[in-house]
């Protein structure tokens, strides 16, 4: 383990904005790490996992902690699931493909999500009707204070929409060292009812799908509207879904009749932000280097080069828009640096 100095992140970051990073070290082990914590040359710390819901629009002062811990364990089974703890550092859809081929259902519909194990819960990742908080069973987590390792059980973590205690009252304040999944090992419990996924199993012909076969739904289906942040940098959907009143929603309707909307409850309705921001005129839209991606909307992508300052920039412009076309406010779903 060494500190590097003045090192490029744009390997580290799925946006691939090329800023510097003053001090920057990998750690692989808890050891490792609790040793930078106690390191008290460098006071501002910034923890960075798969880098891939965050824009960095400046170089980075911060000693920069790249949580490289892998490793993934089968705690405890019974007949009908099995715990599964995988370490922080381990790939999201590498972990997914892991649990697939050994036939460990749950985590099928999140497939091919970019980023890193730890990070998945900070903002409860989510896709074609499954979100983390449907598997996660607790986690462990390094109180940066104290430098005790605590556990939070699925009810602790406080899951939302894309939202957690760990993007609320405990923010900055804890490192996720690992993560313990619920699997099922037989009748799995199959979400296909999202209407894309349907289609896909039709296309792929299969009418009696596996989870393994609902995975390469969801990777065609991805595949085919999410840019790959290896060919185009991108961070997958820029800003959350907005919540807002049906009562708000029904006068809307009247000037936008075709605005779809999924019900949360009784007084709320979320609205697609894709389809807000493809209406006030955004997509596809591209600004020299950087733009909106042409076939989804929430998206923003680094064609090469771009800034990430250009990036927020624009984010700015379509907040802006939406919210004059609308009146509705978007909230970036990425983390601004
Ligand atoms: N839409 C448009 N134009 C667009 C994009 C979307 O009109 O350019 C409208 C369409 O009406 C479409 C609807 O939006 O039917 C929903 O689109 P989609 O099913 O692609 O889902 P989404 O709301 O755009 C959310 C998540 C994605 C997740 C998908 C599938 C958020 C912020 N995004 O997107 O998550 O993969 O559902 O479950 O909740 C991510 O967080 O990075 C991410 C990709």
């Amino acid at each position: 383990m060494q500190i590097q100095h003045n090192i490029s992140l744009k390997p580290y970051n799925t946006f691939g904005i090329d800023v510097v990073a003053k001090h920057f070290v990998t750690v692989s082990t808890l050891k490792e790490l609790t040793v930078v914590l106690e390191n008290t040359n460098y006071p501002e710390k910034f923890i960075l996992g798969g880098g891939s819901n965050l824009l960095l629009t400046k170089n980075v002062d911060a000693l920069i902690i790249h949580i490289n811990i892998k490793g993934i364990t089968i705690c405890s089974e019974t007949e009908d699931h099995v715990f599964v703890q995988a370490n922080a550092g381990e790939n999201w859809h590498e972990f997914v493909l892991w649990s697939l081929q050994h036939n460990f259902g749950g985590l099928e519909n999140l497939s091919l999500i970019p980023g890193n194990v730890g990070t998945s819960p900070i903002q409860n990742i989510g896709a074609y009707g499954v979100e983390l908080k449907d598997v996660f069973y607790s986690c462990e987590a390094i109180n940066i204070n104290t430098k005790n390792t605590e556990t939070f059980s699925n009810a602790d973590c406080e899951f939302g929409y894309r939202n957690s205690i760990f993007k609320q009252d405990a923010k900055g304040q804890y490192i996720i060292s690992s993560v313990t999944f619920k699997l099922t090992k037989r009748n799995h419990t199959l979400h296909t009812n999202y209407g894309a996924i349907k289609n896909e199993l039709e296309v792929m012909g299969v009418s009696q799908p596996t989870i393994t076969d609902i995975s390469k739904a969801v990777i065609t289906i991805r595949n085919s509207k999410l840019p790959n942040p290896k060919e185009i940098g991108n961070s997958g959907s820029f800003f959350k879904n907005p919540v807002i009143s049906t009562s708000n929603y029904k006068t809307l309707l009247q000037q936008f009749p075709d605005m779809p909307c999924y019900k949360v409850s009784e007084n709320e309705v979320k609205i697609p932000a894709g389809w807000l921001i493809e209406l006030a005129g955004f997509k596809g839209k591209r600004l020299d280097n950087y733009g909106v991606h042409q076939k989804q909307a929430l998206v923003l992508v680094n064609y090469g080069g771009a800034k990430g300052s250009d990036i927020f920039k624009l984010s700015q412009i379509i907040q802006k828009t939406v919210k004059r076309i609308f009146n509705i406010t978007i909230e970036s779903e990425v983390n601004i640096l």
